[in-house]
């Protein structure tokens, strides 16, 4: 996959907009909630506001949602965690220019906090080859593979931060093995360590895949699958599965499920 979606991620959306919504509501009204922003313009390259995600929110309302990202990210991703998001908002000629992102996670998200009704043209993430375009719909999580070349395409059509192009972006970083249930971590590495010889992961070709096994009391695989990939040759993402079957564990006690992310330089 190139890019993948997940819409109504948060169910605290709603409060985030507003503390937004409530700092734009009077331009004559003069406070520090509205001095946070850099126009961050390098010619060429980027053009928009931004502000460190969390400083702009109240601490609360913010540490939920990290809180429930980073979570989201063990889960989906096996990505212990994610580097300080940004809150940018793009309004009229606002943009990025085809880019890659150098160093980076293994995968780049984009949060969008755009209203549901959108009053601008453009404002879409693009990836130049192959080619995709995803519109910021109101809280959609994008994610995608950050080195292939990306952008947002210019906005046109408001001069207004309430009606711009609101997101919070970063990247997953530190994918690393995740699991739950009886196993150990001395435990995992040997049979990792024992089960990765074998595994032509080059086959792949570069990119990153998080894979979960669901392992039996005997502590071999009962089933795998995978949760998302970026590698450059997919298609051959079943044959791997078909070596990740073989791992061993050893016995435990109770059934075991374990994300096994996989980076590919
Ligand atoms: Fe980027």
């Amino acid at each position: 996959m190139h890019f993948l979606t997940v819409d109504n991620f948060y169910a605290g959306a709603k409060g985030l907009r507003a503390e937004f919504d409530a700092n734009f509501a009077d331009p004559l009204r003069t406070h520090a909630g509205r001095f946070v922003w850099d126009y961050w313009h390098v010619p060429g390259e980027y053009t928009h506001l931004r502000t460190p995600a969390y400083n702009y929110f109240s601490a609360k309302r913010y540490e939920a949602f990290h809180r429930y990202l980073v979570r989201w990210g063990r889960e989906h991703l096996g990505c212990h965690d994610i580097s300080p998001p940004w809150l940018s908002c793009y309004v009229e000629g606002c943009r990025q220019q085809p880019h890659q992102d150098l160093p980076h996670g293994p995968l780049a998200f984009v949060y969008s906090l755009t209203p549901r009704k959108r009053k601008f043209r453009g404002g879409e993430t693009f990836i130049s080859k192959p080619k995709s375009l995803i519109p910021p719909e109101y809280n959609r999580l994008t994610l995608f593979n950050p080195s292939l070349l990306h952008g947002v395409r210019e906005v046109r059509g408001t001069h207004d931060p309430r009606e711009g192009r609101l997101v919070m972006h970063g990247w997953f970083v530190n994918p690393r093995p995740f699991w739950t249930g009886p196993l150990t971590a001395a435990g995992v590495k040997r049979s990792l360590d024992r089960g990765f010889a074998n595994v032509p992961f080059e086959k792949l070709g570069p990119g990153f895949g998080a894979f979960r096994l669901k392992i039996g009391r005997d502590g071999r695989v009962r089933s795998s699958k995978l949760l998302v990939e970026t590698f450059k040759h997919s298609a051959r993402v079943k044959e791997i599965l078909l070596y990740l079957n073989q791992f061993e564990f050893g016995k435990i006690p109770a059934p075991a499920t374990l994300t096994l992310p996989l980076r590919i330089d």
